[in-house]
């Protein structure tokens, strides 16, 4: 009796699942009556709360290029994570990328001269971020260094009106993982 139950029931569902299944003619349906955003006052969230969404977005990426400059192996850039990954070492790795390939190209989020920034190291393991502007080509003395920042540690400086070149530094912990990443947003 109990079995002939279960039996329905399973027949049930599958037959719930297959008429949930949407026709290509449903399909059609909703597409035709898609149309475009044009504007909205507000949003809300998936609880019906009112949000508001920060155009200051991190301005910094850590997907490199990046060069060894000391240790035995690179850190690798994770997307997701949006960090450097370190195995764990008994010697630090430091990586660095002068590529010029780390801020924003886009014309909204481009660093504008003169602005202030705040750098914030966001690090685990004890690893370790650093960045630095040469501000004169033939003066090596010239410099914006925020000096190796731990995790949570900031840097607020202005932005240059011109630089020779700018360097970002990920220092891995010692003898464990760590992972570097950073933001920078302006103040
Ligand atoms: C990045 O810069 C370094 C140091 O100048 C250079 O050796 C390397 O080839 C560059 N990498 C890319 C992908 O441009
Ligand atoms: C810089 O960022 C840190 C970390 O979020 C924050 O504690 C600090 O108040 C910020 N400084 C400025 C001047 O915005």
């Amino acid at each position: 009796m109990q079995s002939m139950l279960k039996l329905e029931l399973i027949t049930l569902c599958i037959l719930l699942v297959v008429g949930a299944t949407p026709q290509p003619v449903n399909l059609q349906t909703i597409r035709e009556a898609l149309r475009p955003l044009v504007s909205a006052s507000s949003w809300l969230n998936g609880n019906g709360q009112p949000v508001t969404f920060s155009q200051n977005q991190n301005l910094l990426s850590m997907r490199g290029p990046w060069t060894l400059q000391s240790g035995d192996a690179l850190g690798v850039f994770d997307t997701y994570q949006q960090a450097v990954v370190f195995p764990s070492k008994s010697a630090r790795v430091t990586q660095t990328n002068s590529n010029g390939t780390g801020f924003a190209k886009l014309n909204w989020a481009k660093p504008i001269a003169g602005q202030s920034y705040n750098l914030t190291a966001i690090t685990t393991g004890g690893g370790q971020l650093r960045l630095s502007f040469n501000l004169d080509c033939s003066d090596s003395t010239k410099v914006i260094n925020s000096g190796a920042l731990n995790n949570g540690q900031s840097f607020v400086f202005t932005w240059p009106a011109s630089n020779c070149w700018h360097t970002l530094y990920a220092i891995s912990g010692l003898n464990q993982a760590s992972t570097v990443s950073a933001s920078l947003i302006k103040v």
